[in-house]
């Protein structure tokens, strides 16, 4: 929890994407907001941030409550809302404790930050069922992870000296002594959504290899980059290319 709370005193998570690369994930996320969230719809921001998805949400017409477990993140939400008004509701709290929401009361959960910084099994399991008790039979869930094949590569060249280490994290998917960030797999996420009984509709890489790319696309003009965000789109959802992107999304239904 000291972790947690001490990297993010240092972030400003409302700017988190604001950057040319940082787009990528923002407009592919936008992308299947878009397509499931429509007007007068309950939606539950459970890990909020900056409250960079609850805003535009609420522009959609949707009724967003936003949450967020550290104090840092809610003041800066609350400071915004309280210039437009536009949320619903904004808490601070965690997701393994949603016992101020009623059972089935949201048309659509957001759990798009708690998983990734969970490093104990039982705690990411109980991520996923309590975000889902409050979610609506038949609504929509949204999840975001880590990818640890992705990490591997990125991180690859700086840890080179130290294979252990390298190995250790690809067993684990965390470092040894840190319990800050989780990374998973296309695979393992599918497994545990699908052991909460969730229909699965889309698993999508919403930043690609940013190893790779993440400096060129920040050089791309206007144009190379709405070409660059066509391929992408048509690469984002392909099963062969899930592991190497840096974040991965899946959308889902509660059966
Ligand atoms: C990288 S940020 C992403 C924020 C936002 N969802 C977005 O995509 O910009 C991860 C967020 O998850 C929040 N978080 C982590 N663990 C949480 C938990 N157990 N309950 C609620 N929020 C949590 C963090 O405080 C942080 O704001």
């Amino acid at each position: 929890m000291e972790e947690i709370q001490e990297f993010y005193k240092a972030c400003d998570e409302s700017q988190r994407l604001i950057t040319q690369s940082g787009k990528i994930e923002f407009i592919t996320t936008m992308k299947y907001l878009n397509q499931y969230c429509q007007k007068d719809m309950s939606v539950l921001d459970a890990c909020a941030g900056g409250g960079i998805y609850s805003f535009p949400l609420a522009d959609l017409g949707c009724n967003v409550t936003a949450g967020d477990l550290i104090e840092t993140n809610v003041a800066h939400i609350r400071m915004e809302n309280e210039k437009n008004h536009k949320l619903k509701d904004v808490y601070q709290g965690n997701v393994l404790d949603l016992s101020r929401f009623h059972d089935n009361c949201f048309d659509v959960v957001l759990n798009l930050g708690s998983y990734y910084h969970l490093c104990d099994g039982k705690d990411r399991e109980k991520s996923l069922s309590e975000t889902l008790r409050v979610l609506k039979t038949g609504g929509i869930y949204m999840i975001a992870y880590i990818n640890r094949c992705a990490n591997y590569m990125a991180h690859f060249a700086e840890y080179k000296d130290h294979f252990s280490f390298l190995a250790n994290y690809m067993k684990k998917g965390h470092i040894e002594d840190s319990t800050l960030f989780y990374s998973s797999t296309p695979e393992l996420v599918e497994k545990d959504l699908k052991k909460q009984n969730l229909k699965i509709l889309h698993h999508v890489g919403v930043d690609g290899p940013m190893f790779v790319y993440r400096e060129i696309v920040e050089s791309m003009n206007c144009k190379d980059f709405d070409a660059f965000m066509d391929i992408h789109f048509e690469l984002c959802d392909k099963r062969s290319n899930l592991g190497y992107s840096e974040h991965g999304l899946v959308i889902a239904q509660k059966v």
